[in-house]
């Protein structure tokens, strides 16, 4: 946000945490930049020469646009309307950051754009379906290079590293939810004990159904639930 006092562009934690992951000197495309907050950080921090500031409706634009425009960044911030990566022109883009959004969307965006295949920088974060987004990328031989779970107020999320490399990887159900995340870092165990609490409470839920795969649904997810906690205790 702007800061109404100061009139500093102030970032949050959660996309802090993604210009962490960006290339320094490169040319950045901010994938539903909606306020265009990060595409501005990238370049007022000298990050990126330049940023792609795109975002699918017209409203979340101007919106970009009053920011961009307010901080004087008209010359290295340009604003892009398209669906995903779509109508953005790809020479010299060296990273894609993609967050706020759910992970069936990252992946349709990210696997519809053949040319990130030329092994550009992918920083995802998905609001959900985080092990779905997982799986995809790595059945799709991108590889998840390494993953940082970060606190912003009282959500706690998750930001992905990866690029294509053409390795296909197949992750079991542990894995795809515990992905890259170093789990001797006390936020990642406190994402993966959430997204533990998050399976148990399904399984709760559906336990004693009348339906016997349900049941069995139930106890599956309260074995993978246990199966997190333990990993997360451990470490
Ligand atoms: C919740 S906001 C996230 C904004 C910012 N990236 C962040 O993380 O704070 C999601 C933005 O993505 C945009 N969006 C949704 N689907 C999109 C698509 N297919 N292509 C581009 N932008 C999209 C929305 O219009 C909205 O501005």
């Amino acid at each position: 946000m702007i800061d109404p006092i100061t009139q500093k562009l102030v970032l949050n934690n959660r996309l802090l945490t993604c210009s962490k992951f960006v290339t320094n000197g490169g040319i950045a495309c901010d994938v539903g930049t909606d306020h265009a907050y990060l595409a501005s950080y990238l370049v007022k921090q000298k990050i990126s020469r330049r940023v792609f500031a795109c975002d699918i409706a017209k409203g979340p634009l101007e919106a970009a646009n009053a920011t961009v425009t307010k901080l004087g960044l008209q010359d290295k911030v340009t604003l892009i309307l398209s669906d995903g990566l779509d109508n953005v022109p790809d020479e010299g883009v060296t990273d894609v950051i993609i967050a706020g959004m759910g992970g069936e969307l990252i992946q349709d965006i990210v696997l519809r754009a053949k040319w990130l295949k030329n092994g550009v920088n992918l920083v995802l974060q998905p609001q959900t379906k985080a092990a779905e987004l997982r799986t995809a990328l790595c059945k799709n031989g991108f590889e998840i290079k390494t993953e940082k779970a970060c606190r912003d107020r009282k959500f706690i999320y998750t930001v992905i590293n990866a690029s294509y490399t053409g390795k296909v990887d197949h992750l079991n159900e542990v894995e795809a939810i515990t992905g890259k995340l170093d789990l001797s870092d006390p936020t990642a165990k406190e994402y993966i004990k959430t997204v533990a609490a998050r399976l148990k409470s399904s399984a709760f839920g559906i336990a004693r159904s009348k339906d016997e795969a349900q049941r069995e649904e139930a106890k599956k997810l309260a074995d993978l639930a246990n199966k997190l906690c333990a990993l997360a205790e451990e470490k």
